[in-house]
């Protein structure tokens, strides 16, 4: 038995890897979630087939049924939540999801508490096991307050960051009380009474809440991703604690992909990683500056002009944005690529690592509507490109292209690397109005004598362009 168990835990660990690595590219990713889901699967029939405790004789029907009801009750929500979502949508579940690994891990430490401090009680040994417990209760429950906090701000039902005063030194002093509150209790265990360990898990809450709510604008990916890896980090504490294989496994995979991802969010973003931990937040509230006079003037197009100055051009950039998201535009700027490809125009896609609301999610909604993959290019590798560019098209994109990220120290998004759109010989920006992007400023891009404004939907106004340019 117990060798089968072991192989079924190898198999959950390789796929692991495996899919991940598969999620790399977005040719493989979907085969890569399968293959990992299946690596899962079998490590959660393993488990519950083949663990033995020392001692145990039989299995318990009850206790089985029970799993199964959870799994089939987390199984139907899960399925019908993630098939109903909108891809507009999708960063909000991530969070809600990954809230509830957290959810999990600070369960199994709630859980656990009571046996392990009767096991050092009896043995004097077990303050390992117990320091894992401790760790992936008070990691997993912030994770689980932070991303209910996350979720509620990407929903929009949390608008305004929330701060208190001096809410640096307070949550930097909380963080102090919630390490030392840990290491009490695990040092303490055996003369504490069980209850002790709720009192830790509220306070965990309030960390996680207090460590979430100041946070708005350009920063939010940054927190979701160490959300996500703190996570992962609670589910390895877990596998250390039940000596499993794959929990461990999968926890390392997500606490380290989860850290990488921050990492590569705060250089996309230009944030160190301490200033998002225990610095300023970005605000994210910097309002438009002077008024429209002293910015100069706005210049819009008809679509008629438009499907001229494209049809001729010889390079095109095409810079997607949320608002492509929101209007579903997808499968339209692709039918618009390909018809100006036919004409002899090179069109490109150019990618700012954090345009959307999720990391990648540019990469995904093009994928949607079969975008070649080596039409999109990264940001280093679009900028210099610009200068040669005919027409860059900015389609719903707004702060990956504000200037003011590069010539105002006063400007929240001060520092982020953008696309430097403002290189190409004309610049054509469709939105539906002069309204600000996630950072809430102002964008002096749309002031530039090279700039018209192509307002409207990005669906219907791109279904139009394409009208109008078949006719030519
Ligand atoms: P934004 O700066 O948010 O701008 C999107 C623009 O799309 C808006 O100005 C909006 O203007 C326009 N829009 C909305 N609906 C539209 C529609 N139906 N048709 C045409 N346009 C529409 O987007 P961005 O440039 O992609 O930048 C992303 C921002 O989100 C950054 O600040 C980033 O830090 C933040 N963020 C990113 C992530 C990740 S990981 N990607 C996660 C959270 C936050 P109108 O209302 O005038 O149409």
């Amino acid at each position: 038995m117990k060798g089968i168990l072991e192989i079924s835990y190898l198999i959950g660990s390789i796929t692991f890897i495996v899919g991940l690595k598969m999620m790399g590219n977005a040719k493989t990713a979907r085969k890569g979630n399968l293959i990992g889901a299946f690596g899962m699967t079998v490590a959660i029939l393993g488990t519950i087939f083949l663990y033995e405790k020392e001692g145990q004789t039989s299995r318990e029907f009850f206790k089985i049924a029970l799993i199964f009801g959870a799994i089939a009750i987390g199984t139907a929500i899960g399925w019908i939540t993630a098939k109903k979502v909108e891809m507009t949508k999708m960063p909000e579940l991530v969070s809600m999801f990954n809230g509830m690994g957290g959810a999990c891990a600070a369960l199994i430490g709630l859980t656990e508490f009571p046996h392990v401090a009767h096991q050092i009680q009896e043995t004097g040994t077990g303050y390992s096991s117990m320091a894992f417990i401790i760790a992936g209760l008070v990691i997993g429950t912030i994770s689980f307050s932070g991303s209910i906090i996350a979720y509620l701000k990407l929903a929009g039902k949390m608008n305004k960051p929330i701060r208190l005063p001096q809410y640096n030194i307070l949550n930097n002093a909380l963080l102090l009380v919630v390490i030392v509150f840990s290491a009490y209790v695990v040092l303490q265990s055996t003369s504490l009474p069980p209850a002790i360990v709720w009192a830790l898990f509220v306070v965990a809450i309030v960390y996680g809440i207090l460590f979430t709510i100041p946070i708005g604008g350009a920063d939010m990916p940054v927190v979701i991703s160490l959300l996500n890896s703190f996570t992962g980090l609670a589910a390895a504490f877990g596998g250390f604690l039940y000596d499993n294989k794959p929990m461990l496994t999968g926890g390392i995979l997500v606490g380290s992909a989860g850290t990488l991802l921050t990492l590569a969010m705060c250089k996309a973003m230009n944030r160190p990683l301490s200033n998002v931990i225990f610095g300023a937040f970005g605000g994210g509230s910097g309002a438009a500056g002077a008024d429209a006079g002293e910015k100069g003037t706005v210049k819009d197009v008809q679509v008629s002009d438009l499907a001229v100055q494209l049809n001729y051009a010889s390079k095109v950039v095409i810079v997607p944005g949320y608002g492509l998201a929101v209007a579903q535009a997808q499968h339209v700027i692709h039918e618009l690529e390909k018809i100006l490809e036919e004409r002899g125009v090179e069109v490109k896609y150019a990618i700012h690592p954090v345009a959307g609301r999720m990391p990648g999610h540019m990469n995904v909604l093009l994928a949607e509507s079969n975008v070649e993959y080596d039409k999109l290019v990264e940001m280093e590798d679009i900028n210099p490109q610009f200068a040669q560019t005919d027409v860059v098209l900015v389609v719903g994109a707004n702060d990956v292209v504000n200037p003011a990220a590069k010539v105002d120290p006063s400007s929240p998004i001060y520092g982020m690397p953008i696309l430097e759109v403002e290189n190409a010989k004309n610049i054509v920006i469709n939105k539906r109005s002069m309204n600000a992007g996630y950072a809430g400023i102002d964008n002096l891009l749309f002031y530039n004598p090279k700039t018209s404004m192509f307002f409207g939907d990005a669906k219907k106004a791109l279904t139009e362009l394409v009208a109008e340019i078949k006719q030519l």
